[in-house]
């Protein structure tokens, strides 16, 4: 099966995320010395389509582990959903002779994976996100980096709160997804957390900034998921009339995205970049890899995102269907463990010194 796997396709495809390099790296290196060539396609799928990539040699991702962004550079293409899209990168996969491609991204990502694995082009897919909204993973790589972003970031706002009695608003990334938001609120000492999964009870958040306040309190910070939306510049103003505490709004969106990767982000890239090259070598196809229990895993595609939709509510007709009785209990349990994990720790960041 190996001699099959002469050259392979590397992309990086929507929201680019601290970690991506490191992933293209390893991906890189893994299959050169298996003697595997290796095609980095600039710009995700897009790159794919119009026929723009470059031959990557082992110099060409050197020093690149420690750098945030994606040298590849990323893009999120609505042409690569049209049919004529797909075709026109499956040819242009026959003309490089590519045996198979490593996708590294959100759920977006994978959608498209698929559609390459269906039509003969066998697919892994990484996950590549700070969302950390990959249901079938513990961890997305992106993720650590973006919530350290936000500690650094909001540490700063905490010290001009403190010097200002002020409670501080601030809204972080993750779309639809709170991840980012609640753990970095019980990081941060946060007074409240603001997130899409847990039912915001915002009486008990003024009761309490409230009374912190009359007990001597100065500064406060409240964090809010973006997938709360536009939630939190409101909240600011009703903090400020309800309470009397002076209250700033700040949105530290794109900057969450960017920086060089943490320790945590390099590792995981790693792995998942060696092993993603492993299953494409061993005739594996369609499977995004994760990491559970400190152990890399492949999942089925078709499963992780049959997951996430189960887990977000929005299952399509016939979906679920297609999975065992085993299966579908698997993921009831995986749904129920997250959704406990949430409302657990939603309450002890909001609970913390009521
Ligand atoms: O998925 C990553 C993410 O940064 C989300 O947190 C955010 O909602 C979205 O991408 C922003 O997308 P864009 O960079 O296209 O504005």
């Amino acid at each position: 099966m190996e001699k099959k796997f002469r050259k392979i396709g590397v992309l990086t495809s929507g929201g680019d995320a601290p970690g991506m390099n490191a992933a293209v790296r390893a991906v890189t290196r893994a299959a050169l010395s298996r003697g595997v060539e290796v095609m980095g396609i600039i710009g995700g799928y897009r790159g794919l389509i119009h026929d723009e990539m470059i031959n990557l040699k082992a110099r060409n991702v050197s020093n690149i582990i420690n750098r945030g962004g994606t040298f590849l550079y990323s893009d999120r293409c609505l042409e690569f959903k049209t049919e004529e899209g797909m075709q026109r990168a499956i040819e242009v996969c026959k003309k490089h002779e590519i045996d198979g491609i490593v996708a590294i991204g959100g759920d977006g990502t994978f959608r498209g994976a698929t559609d390459l694995s269906v039509r003969g082009i066998p697919t892994i897919g990484i996950p590549g996100t700070i969302d950390n909204d990959i249901t079938a993973t513990e961890t997305t790589i992106g993720f650590d980096t973006a919530m350290n972003t936000v500690l650094q970031m909001v540490d700063r706002l905490r010290d001009t709160c403190e010097s200002h009695a002020r409670c501080n608003v601030v809204e972080v990334m993750g779309r639809g997804a709170g991840d980012i938001a609640l753990n970095t609120a019980m990081a941060l000492g946060a007074v409240a957390v603001v997130i899409p999964e847990v039912a915001f009870d915002e009486e008990a958040c003024m009761a309490k900034i409230r009374r912190l306040r009359e007990d001597g309190k100065r500064s406060f910070l409240v964090i809010v998921s973006e997938g709360v939306e536009k939630f939190a510049p409101g909240l600011a103003k009703r903090i400020e009339e309800q309470t009397g505490v002076e209250t700033k709004y700040a949105c530290l969106a794109h900057v969450v995205r960017g920086g060089d990767p943490t320790l945590a982000d390099r590792v995981l890239a790693t792995k998942l970049g060696v092993a993603a090259v492993d299953q494409l070598l061993a005739g594996k196809s369609n499977l995004v890899l994760c990491q559970n229990n400190s152990q890399v895993v492949a999942v089925d595609i078709l499963y992780s995102q049959c997951l996430d939709r189960y887990y977000k509510g929005t299952l399509k007709d016939g979906m679920l269907e297609k999975f065992s009785a085993d299966e579908k209990a698997a993921m009831e349990k995986v749904i129920a463990e997250k959704k406990e994990e949430f409302r657990k720790y939603y309450a002890m960041v909001n609970d913390l010194a009521q």
